[in-house]
């Protein structure tokens, strides 16, 4: 068997909590490999709305295992708050949620730190997610990091140590703190990360695929937010791109099976950082008022403007995307005319790749088509589907090159529609 990935091909925001549960009933374990807290992903049936952040999305589809992977990096106090929001509302999870023992520890003074490192930027700031996540991964690369496998083994001592070296950082940077409050619930997160299985993830996984067994790996942020081949300096700290399940699950690339692309129909960001089809008038508000487009994390106004196809076709090589899913159709039901940008004019040269550098010499080129100017929120089937929007559909299929094979016209786990082979 081989894992199946499903990323976010945008900056983030896409809609893969929503996919990922709709998909879980395919599948024997969901496991996210990278990111943490920073991630904030909705879904809602039966009347009920959950936003996780670090627990997969696969949680609430019985009977399957849901896996942390190594390349994740967990915060015990939001993981405990996540955990007892979910346990409250009558889901059992510690039969089912299991964290790889090689998975990062966000500390509560890597949370301190992004906030003091985005104060230092001034003007220039990431806009982060203040969650601690760069941080936390700077320490892992330099091999200062402390990992959820630790916990049994000489912590205090260790925990100490890391504290402390931060606390220098903080010193010198005369950067204001206190750390004891969010250290408390910090160790109290800590208890309930306790009541957990933490495994050695790289050997179930691969236990489990030798078994015939079917995992999906969820990605979070977005390919435009990967550390190497994202907006960079604008980005998150870790792989997003599809390599980074490999790294981030400990499965060898010859394992990897579909690789599911996520986009919305149009395309958003949050935080700083280059976005060229950004629009700032009313259009911009109208796509921002009709997909609620307030982060999830942070309830930031999230930037809106027209699907970047330049940006996409980039993520789609890079990921190697074999099926794309299209979200938020229903948010372009009302307008008349529709964008594409299919090409960058940079210094009055029209490119067609995502360049390095994204600056004030850019501009897209658009293509616009026909709006279908249909409620499709209630539609079941594609035969159902206006003439307008099977040309959007055509025309994306053939400017990317890929199959789409979801679409999904509105928040609800039902409201998705698979499409037929053609
Ligand atoms: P994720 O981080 O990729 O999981 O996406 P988020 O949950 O942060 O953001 C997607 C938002 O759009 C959430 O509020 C979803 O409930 C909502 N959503 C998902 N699919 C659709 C859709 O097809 N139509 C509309 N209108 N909303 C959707
Ligand atoms: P999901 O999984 C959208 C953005 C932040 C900021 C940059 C760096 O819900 O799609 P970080 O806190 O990671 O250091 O912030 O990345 N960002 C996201 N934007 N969706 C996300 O996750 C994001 N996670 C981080 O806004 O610009
Ligand atoms: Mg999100």
């Amino acid at each position: 068997m081989k894992v199946d990935t499903l990323l976010g091909l945008q900056w983030g925001d896409e809609g893969k909590g929503k996919v990922v549960d709709v998909l879980t009933p395919e599948y024997d374990i969901v496991a996210r490999f990278q990111g943490g807290p920073n991630a904030g992903h909705t879904l809602e049936f039966e009347g009920q709305k959950y936003v996780l952040r670090s627990i997969p999305s696969g949680i609430f589809q019985g009977g399957k295992i849901n896996i942390i992977g190594n390349g994740v990096v967990l915060d015990p106090a939001l993981f405990k708050v996540e955990v007892e929001a979910l346990e409250a509302s009558g889901h059992d999870l510690t039969q089912r949620l299991y964290i790889s023992k090689k998975a990062h520890l966000i500390l509560p003074t890597h949370r301190l730190l992004d906030a003091a490192y985005e104060a230092q930027k001034g003007s220039d700031k990431i806009g982060t997610t203040g969650k601690g996540i760069g941080p936390a991964y700077t320490d892992k690369i330099s091999r200062n990091g402390l990992r959820i496998g630790d916990i049994d083994h000489n912590f205090e001592a260790k925990y100490r140590a890391a504290i402390a070296r931060h606390e220098t950082i903080l010193q010198q940077m005369n950067y204001p703190y206190d750390l004891s409050a969010v250290e408390q619930e910090w160790m109290a997160g800590l208890e309930t990360l306790k009541r957990f299985r933490r495994i050695d993830s790289d050997h179930f996984i691969n236990k489990a695929l030798q078994a015939g067994q079917k995992i999906l790996a969820e990605g979070a942020q977005g390919t435009m937010l990967d550390i190497d081949f994202g907006s960079y300096p604008f980005v998150t700290s870790s792989n997003t791109v599809c390599a980074g399940a490999c790294t981030g699950l400990g499965v060898a690339p010859a394992k990897i099976g579909e690789v599911y692309g996520i986009f919305k129909a149009y395309c958003t960001r949050v935080g700083s950082g280059p976005f060229p089809t950004e629009l700032l008038d009313e259009t911009g508000q109208k796509m921002r008022d009709l997909g609620n487009e307030y982060g999830s994390v942070t309830g930031r106004p999230r930037r809106c403007g027209w699907i970047d196809l330049v940006a996409l076709r980039y993520a789609i090589m890079v990921d190697g995307v074999t099926q794309l899913i299209m979200m938020k159709s229903d948010v372009l039901d009302s307008f008349d005319t529709i964008k594409a940008c299919v090409a960058y004019q940079i210094d009055g040269k029209e490119t067609e790749d995502f360049p390095f550098e994204i600056g004030e010499n850019l501009r897209p080129v658009y293509v616009e088509l026909p709006g279908w100017q249909t409620d499709m929120t209630k539609m079941q089937s594609e035969n159902e589907f206006p003439e307008e929007f099977n040309a959007y559909l055509s025309f994306l299929e053939e400017t990317l090159g890929v199959q789409i094979r979801i679409v999904s016209v509105g928040p609800d786990r039902e409201q998705t529609i698979i499409l037929n082979d053609n």
